[in-house]
């Protein structure tokens, strides 16, 4: 059991300057929550912020009473309007969900927590509302522990370390800026308004603090990378002082453990996807750095953070050949049923939005039926980058762009970076619980923008 409360507070960022921030608890991130697997976990949210707030578990497999509804609100004290009434919901002007299900200052959370090991995290989801409450600092980590994980000798202690990467902007007197727009994205052809391409920061932030420098042993280091920005891609490599690239060794995915290690020496990361990474710093002499940098990058978001070897130690750490042996290896000929869905700009009411299948999302539609325990192919086509994100279930890559899956697209994954112009196939098993859930953009921007869609487990 925990309780978190979700408050307005004045946090150090930048160095001598404070941040009015929307946080879970005072911090940013929110805190890191560890749990074991299969003990459930509750945790009672309770709302101090000026606005209703929606809590979820990203990459949960959750009952949909827990999963983060969009609809289903914490409402703070005095507020007037409701998802079911007429009032108070932004952009899509009032749009009603007989379905939801709110509440009033608190709202307990429960987690099963029946999966794969792996790092989670938690963040606002309320309808049309999710990219400023993230931006303001509604996001933190849940990592979920098994024996099995931990017998396998992967670095650990002092030697993991979760990190949430995160964009921001900042205006002169330290509040955050919003909409904070890249100059080059202005120019992206097909884009006819700057801010529907998503927010960006020209501050990197790793684990809330900007282009950290973290000192390490001359060892191994398990890095659990979630890419937290509300648009943002990057494309990390490790470089050292002399300009060798160290190998980042992906040992897990969104939902977990690899099947075996695969080496990256780049790595893109979308909004919202993990990797799990072992890098080592033994070759680097100490004293010397290693520059986590970001290709896709320019200027100062070409950097994110160093790491700087501060001294030779003892490493009995390991990366076995073989990680885990239940990564599902769901076949094409296991799907009952294969469905279309197109990720595009398009009209919505009298402007410009973001739509899945030609539509913005609707609280009141079903988008699609899928019968528990079905397997199904899903067929995900972009027009410009999408990472696509589905809740409850954790999917395989199957193909992209008609042929193989990349090296990046290895193991269980929540969250796909669809590609401009590409079309993915995704293949899952929809078990665990019956109920509404949501797939979406996990650029923040493009879902309250509209390309979030129901489907409905039975
Ligand atoms: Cu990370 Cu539907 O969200
Ligand atoms: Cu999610
Ligand atoms: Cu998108």
């Amino acid at each position: 059991r925990y309780e978190i409360t979700q408050r307005e507070t004045a946090v150090e960022i930048l160095p001598g300057i404070r941040t009015p921030l929307w946080t879970y608890e005072g911090t940013f991130p929110g805190p890191t929550i560890e749990s074991r697997r299969g003990r459930p976990v509750t945790i009672r949210h309770r709302n101090e912020l000026p606005v209703p707030t929606v809590v979820h578990l990203h990459g949960g497999r959750t009952p949909a009473s827990s999963d983060g509804y969009p609809t289903d609100l914490v409402l703070p004290e005095g507020w007037p309007g409701t998802a079911r009434g007429h009032h108070g919901m932004h952009g899509m002007g009032g749009m009603r969900d007989p379905r939801a299900v709110e509440s009033r200052i608190t709202r307990d959370y429960t987690f099963p927590l029946d999966q794969r090991p792996t790092l989670l995290w938690y963040h606002d989801h309320r309808m049309d509302f999710t990219a400023p409450a993230i931006w303001r600092g509604l996001a933190g980590l849940h990592i979920v522990r098994d024996d099995a994980e931990e017998v396998l000798g992967l670095p650990s202690g002092h030697r993991e370390l979760p990190l949430m990467i995160a964009d921001r902007a900042f205006g002169d007197d330290g509040a955050l800026a919003y909409p904070a727009l890249d100059p080059a994205l202005r120019e992206r052809p097909g884009v006819e308004e700057p801010y529907l391409a998503g927010v960006l920061g020209d501050v990197v932030l790793v684990n809330g603090a900007p282009w950290p420098v973290h000192e390490v042993d001359a060892a191994r280091y398990r890095l659990r990378v979630l890419n937290a920005s509300n648009a943002r891609h990057y494309e990390l490599e490790a470089v050292t002082d002399d300009g060798r690239r160290l190998d980042l060794v992906q040992v897990g995915a969104d939902q977990g453990l690899l099947a075996a290690p695969v080496v990256h020496r780049t790595l893109p990361i979308a909004p919202a996807e993990r990797y799990d990474l072992v890098v080592d710093f033994s070759g680097v002499p100490v004293g010397g750095r290693v520059r986590i940098a970001n290709r896709l990058g320019s200027g100062r978001t070409r950097d994110v953070m160093a790491f700087r070897v501060a001294r030779k130690a003892r490493d009995g750490s390991r990366v076995p050949r073989v990680l885990s042996t239940d990564v599902p290896s769901w076949r094409r000929s296991d799907a009952v049923r294969v469905r279309d869905f197109s990720f595009r700009a398009g009209r919505m009411g009298g402007g410009h939005g973001w739509l899945i299948g030609g539509r913005p999302f609707d609280p009141a539609r079903t988008d699609a039926t899928v019968r528990l325990g079905d397997v199904e192919v899903w067929r995900l086509v972009a027009d410009v980058h999408h990472p696509v994100h589905l809740h409850l279930v954790g999917f395989r890559v199957l193909s992209r762009g008609g042929g193989r899956p990349l090296a990046r697209d290895a193991g269980l994954k929540d969250t796909v970076a669809l590609r401009p112009g590409e079309a993915v196939e995704i293949i899952t098993r929809f078990d665990g619980y019956r109920g509404r859930y949501l797939f979406h953009c996990h650029n923040a921007e493009h879902e309250d923008m509209g390309m979030m869609a129901n489907f409905e487990v039975v």
